[in-house]
């Protein structure tokens, strides 16, 4: 039986531009190539469940306008219920401009449909949140919402794994409702998990003080150095094979997507996280944030 996911989160039209190097403010350059592909991290997580083998819901919002059909389509090609998906009228569908070169990016979203995606809208499709084996939720549309998603996650029982992408300041109150919490190192200091300038090792004592503040688990992603938790009271780092980079678009959200497959599969956190590390590891190598989402086999093929 295929575990079942609802993904709460935003759509977007991703306009990348793919440079050498990127520019300096005040500069121009010149770049390669412009392509219009399907992102937002909410769909991105979406397409990321659906292609490991999971019955995935998504629960957000598009414009009504071409993009909003573009991705609505995307949606239902991967395979994943687009009924909890609503179109918003006189809304432009959620927009991320990315200047993409092989090892950054930088992004600037237009949330339009996404920051119109309110807590009643939530509520409409509560039933695919209570009869889901996991939730994954993003910070790409208004923390009302992220709130109103886990608090229906928490009275019906449901785990939820909140990505807080992009960084945002969230209150104690709405932390403790998610069961897991998966920042990348900057968005964890921007929480107040540590200080970046503290040194090497100073996210391990962040760690464990976070844990006990929140009471629930921290998932440190790391880029090409992979993730960290902490089991049994002990730091682990689960490291990530070198691979060519290609394009990093995605990456956190292939991470959370194996890793959300993984917990709604009913494996370990250890098991979930060394799966995640090696969809991340391998999504860089393709370019557009959904096309290097990779199949359960193209993960079990990877000898690490
Ligand atoms: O996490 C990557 C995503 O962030 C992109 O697809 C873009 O839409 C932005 O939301
Ligand atoms: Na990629």
């Amino acid at each position: 039986n295929r575990p079942r996911i609802a993904v709460v989160g935003s759509l977007n039209m991703d306009l990348v531009v793919s440079t050498e190097r990127m520019p300096r403010v005040g500069e121009t350059i010149s770049g390669k190539t412009i392509h219009y592909i399907p992102g937002g991290k909410g769909a991105n997580q979406a397409v990321g469940c659906a292609r490991l083998g999971a019955e995935v819901h998504m629960i957000g919002a598009v414009g009504d306008d071409m993009f909003g059909s573009v991705l609505m389509t995307n949606m239902k090609d991967n395979g994943v219920c687009t009924d909890g998906i609503g179109i918003i009228e006189h809304t432009p569908t959620g927009i991320a401009s990315i200047l993409h070169t092989s090892e950054d990016n930088c992004i600037v979203i237009i949330p339009g449909a996404n920051g119109a995606m309110t807590p009643a809208r939530v509520e409409q499709s509560a039933r695919f949140i209570a009869q889901a084996d996991l939730v994954l939720i993003q910070l790409e549309i208004p923390l009302e919402s992220v709130y109103a998603a886990l608090r229906i996650a928490r009275s019906a029982g449901v785990r939820t794994v909140l990505n807080p992408a992009p960084a945002r300041d969230l209150s104690a109150d709405l932390l403790q409702l998610a069961d897991c919490i998966t920042p990348n190192e900057t968005e964890f200091a921007s929480l107040g998990g540590f200080m970046e300038t503290d040194g090497q090792d100073a996210w391990q004592d962040g760690l464990s003080n976070w844990e006990k503040r929140h009471d629930h688990k921290v998932i440190l992603t790391r880029g090409k150095h992979g993730a960290s938790y902490r089991n049994n009271g002990q730091p682990v780092t689960i490291p990530a094979p070198v691979v060519a980079a290609v394009d990093s678009t995605g990456a956190g959200d292939c991470l959370n997507a194996a890793f959300g497959f993984g917990l709604a599969s009913g494996w370990s956190i250890e098991q979930s996280l060394k799966f995640a590390v090696k969809a991340a590891s391998l999504s860089v190598t393709k370019f557009g944030a959904q096309a290097g989402m990779p199949t359960i086999e193209e993960i079990e093929r990877m000898d690490i």
